[in-house]
C-alpha cells in the first residue's frame, strides 16, 4: 500500500483482515514521507513499512526506481494508492502492469489532481464523490474499478465535505479490493472486470 497521509484506507483495510474471509491482506506500506501518519498506522499492526523519499535520490526516474524496487520486495498481488500524492512513472507501472489502484476523492474524470475535493466545491457541483481507479500514465485517468455519490451539503466546506466522502471511500476501498483479491481484475480497453 502507497501513502503519504494519515492513512484512515489503510486503517480500514487492515480492520477488514480481522474477517477470514476478506481475500486481502496488507503486506507492507511505503510512503514518500517519512512522518506520514499511514506508517504509525502500519507499524501499530505490525505491517512492515518503508519510506522512499524523492529528496534522496537524483531525478524522478531513480526515485519512481527506488520506489518499485521498495514495494517490490513485498511481492504484492496488488498495489494500492491511497493518498499517495505523488505521480508514478514508467518504471513503477511497468513493473505492477494493470495491478496498481489508486482512491480519489471525486468523481472521475472530473476533478482529477491534488485537490479533488476543493475544485469540486468550487466548481460548485450538488454531488461529488469518489473513484476507485485502475492507474494508467496519466493523473487520475485510467479504467474506473467503482465510484460512490456523496451530495455536498449548502454549507460544506473542503474540510467537512471531504470527511463525509472519506467515510463513503472507505468502505468502497475494503469492498473492492477485497472482491479483487477473491475474484481478480481483469481489463478490457477501459472496461474494468472483477470475479
Ligand atoms: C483520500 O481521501 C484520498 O482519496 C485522497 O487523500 C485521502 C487520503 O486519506 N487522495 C487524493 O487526493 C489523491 N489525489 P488517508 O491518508 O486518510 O487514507
Amino acid at each position: 500500500m502507497l501513502v503519504s497521509g494519515a492513512g484512515t484506507n489503510l486503517a480500514a483495510l487492515l480492520a477488514a483482515h480481522a474477517d477470514a474471509g476478506y481475500g486481502a491482506r496488507v503486506v507492507g506500506v511505503v510512503s514518500d514521507k517519512p512522518a506520514a501518519g499511514g506508517l504509525d498506522v502500519a507499524r501499530a499492526a505490525g505491517v512492515p513499512t518503508a519510506v522512499v523519499a524523492p529528496r534522496d535520490f537524483e531525478d524522478r526516474a531513480h526515485w519512481d526506481r527506488g520506489l518499485a524496487d521498495a514495494v517490490g520486495v513485498f511481492r504484492p498481488d496488488l498495489v494500492v494508492s491511497a493518498g499517495f500524492m505523488r505521480i508514478l512513472g514508467a518504471t513503477f507501472l511497468g513493473r505492477f502492469p494493470g495491478r496498481v489502484l489508486n482512491t480519489h476523492p471525486a468523481l472521475l474524470p472530473s476533478f482529477p489532481g491534488a485537490h479533488g475535493v476543493r475544485d469540486a466545491l468550487e466548481h460548485g457541483v450538488k454531488i461529488t464523490g469518489c473513484t476507485l481507479h485502475v492507474v494508467d500514465a496519466g493523473v487520475d485517468t485510467g479504467p474506473i474499478v467503482a465510484q460512490a455519490a456523496v451530495a455536498v451539503e449548502p454549507d460544506d466546506d473542503e474540510a467537512s465535505l471531504h470527511e463525509r466522502i472519506r467515510v463513503v471511500e472507505r468502505a468502497l476501498l475494503v469492498d473492492w479490493v477485497g472482491r479483487i483479491a477473491r475474484g481478480g481484475l481483469t481489463l478490457d480497453g477501459r472496461r474494468v472486470v472483477v470475479g
